[in-house]
């Protein structure tokens, strides 16, 4: 099956990616009465840098339905990586919660975070962000590494994910021997290996050409719409925020517009 995957240049389709990410373990996250993956309330963010004050983020509000893909789109400079950095842990903000599975996120202390992050958060990169001097196979196994996962567990469930990605065959190369598609499916693949409640991805398709980044995004999309996961992604391209359950314009900090699409 590995090698019709590898073949699909042409016919690549959803239906391709639908059968691959069958092999997915089954995520909880549609089980259980609470419905809500993501919640944001109020959330600010002001740098402060040589030339002043910046506010990045202004008073923003929203929640994510698990199993939602949601598109975050706006100018340059208007907040959006800073608001995914929010979410996902990477940086604290000035006022406002995010909520995730319910947890007030900035309420736990650095250790409790980490842990959070790691578990619950899974990130994906414009520029990838694998790490070079080691293998595809340690790269996705990482944040299981570090949940504290036994070894063999955690080869097993980097393996899965390759393999339902369509590049279980590079699990010994190096990141850099691979193309920018599949860098960004090892780097989709680390971002599903703890099973978390939500992927952020900002500007996932921005470093790939353009039939790649269309594969990309239909990976994502099948992610969402047949295996349930909760997905919010950055995007400067309009057809794929277009292609995504809802989008919401961001500018200078501030919600502009929240569309279903
Ligand atoms: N660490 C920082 N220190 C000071 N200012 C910052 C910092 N990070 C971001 N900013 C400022 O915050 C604002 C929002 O930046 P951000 O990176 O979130 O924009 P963006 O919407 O992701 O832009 P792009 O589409 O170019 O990636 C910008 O004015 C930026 O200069
Ligand atoms: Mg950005």
């Amino acid at each position: 099956m590995i090698m019709r995957i590898l073949n699909r240049d042409k016919s690549g389709t959803a239906e391709d990616s639908t059968t691959m990410l069958s092999q997915l373990p089954k995520t909880d996250d549609d089980t259980g009465s609470n419905s809500i993956a993501l919640a944001v309330k109020g959330l600010s963010k002001i740098y402060d840098s040589i030339a002043g004050k910046v506010v990045a983020l202004d008073n923003i509000n929203f929640i994510v339905k698990k199993g939602e893909f949601l598109s975050i789109v706006g100018p340059s400079g208007s907040g959006k990586s800073t608001l995914l950095n929010m979410i996902g842990a990477l940086d604290r903000p000035t006022s406002g919660h995010v909520f995730i599975n319910g947890i007030d996120i900035f309420s736990l202390n650095d250790s409790q975070l980490a842990t959070m992050r790691n578990n619950h958060i899974g990130f994906v990169f414009q520029s990838f962000n694998l790490i070079n001097r080691t293998t595809v196979l340690k790269n996705v196994k990482l944040p299981s590494t570090i949940a504290g996962a036994p070894v063999s567990e955690s080869n097993k469930r980097a393996m899965r994910i390759l393999e339902a990605l369509g590049i279980g065959d590079k699990a010994s190369q190096k990141p850099f021997n691979l193309s920018g598609g599949q860098q960004q499916r090892v780097a989709i693949a680390r971002s599903l290996v703890n099973n978390p409640t939500i992927v952020l991805a900002d500007e996932p398709t921005g470093n790939l050409d353009t039939k790649t980044g269309d594969d990309v995004f239909e990976m994502l999309k099948t992610l969402s719409h047949k295996f349930k996961r909760t997905i919010v992604m950055v995007t400067h391209n309009p057809e794929l925020a277009e292609s995504t359950d809802r989008s919401i314009l961001i500018k200078d900090g501030r919600v502009e517009r929240d569309v279903v699409n």
